[in-house]
């Protein structure tokens, strides 16, 4: 895989958006610091020696839909090797002890169909301290180690992984699925959720191979997908 390093860039994801007809599928872009990094719902991502790339997806594949989860295990996997216990949460997060230390955020550009997919990935690697809104809800790989890490290293872990678990997704979307459910931090627990504005209670029992959430309610499972439901409290965000 291609890796290009900046020090210094607005965003990894936006700059492979404006630049994606140049580089080739699988394309990396690597930042030292962001002066516009993006977080999911427009909110920003500030960073501080931590670990921010956009990996650019070109080629097409039959489902596109469990890219972010994909991309998350293979994370998560690098996470294990360092002897850390992280878990996924829905629909692309990375927890560990219930504070959060990566996002996730996956960009499509679509014309008359999709022209590229940009995977983007802050993984709070070195950075020790958080805004006061952030400490109880996040943290990064030095604090929990208690060493300051080599974010290189990682980086090429993260990409080996997610290089290798990508080429078998093509074959079979679903291969994976046993291994994302089994790292779900939602899961076995009760949620309440709000769909089409009534709240209700279940419990999740993990995602299919479309990225939807399965919840057991007292006489159905049900699939839903992100835009459908909101979950009370544990997405408070
Ligand atoms: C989130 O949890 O809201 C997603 C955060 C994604 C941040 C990464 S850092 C590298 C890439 N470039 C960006 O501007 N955002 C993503």
């Amino acid at each position: 895989m291609n890796i290009l390093y900046f020090d210094t860039i607005s965003s990894t994801n936006t700059y492979l958006k404006n630049k994606y007809e140049l580089f080739p599928n699988m394309q990396v872009v690597c930042a030292n610091t962001q002066t516009n990094g993006r977080g999911r719902m427009d909110r920003k991502w500030i960073d501080s020696d931590d670990l921010l790339f956009s990996i650019l997806i070109k080629e097409k594949l039959k489902n596109y839909s469990n890219l972010s989860l994909l991309i998350a295990l293979a994370v998560s996997k690098a996470l294990e090797n360092l002897n850390i216990k992280p878990t996924i949460k829905w629909p692309n997060d990375i927890m560990v002890d219930d504070k959060k230390v990566c996002g996730i955020l996956l960009e499509a550009l679509t014309k008359d169909k999709i022209e590229c997919v940009i995977i983007g990935v802050g993984l709070n690697v070195n950075s020790q301290t958080f805004s006061q809104d952030l400490i109880i809800k996040a943290n990064s790989l030095r604090n929990i180690l208690g060493r300051k890490l080599n974010k290189d290293n990682l980086l090429l872990d993260i990409l080996n992984i997610f290089n290798e678990y990508l080429q078998e997704y093509k074959n079979d979307s679903r291969k994976y699925l046993d291994e994302i459910n089994n790292r779900f931090y939602l899961l076995d627990k009760e949620v309440t959720y709000i769909q089409n504005n009534n709240e209700k209670k279940g419990v999740v029992l993990g995602v299919n191979d479309s990225g939807e959430i399965l919840i057991k309610t007292d006489n159905d499972i049900i699939s839903l997908n992100y835009g459908e439901i909101t979950l009370k409290n544990i997405y408070k965000e």
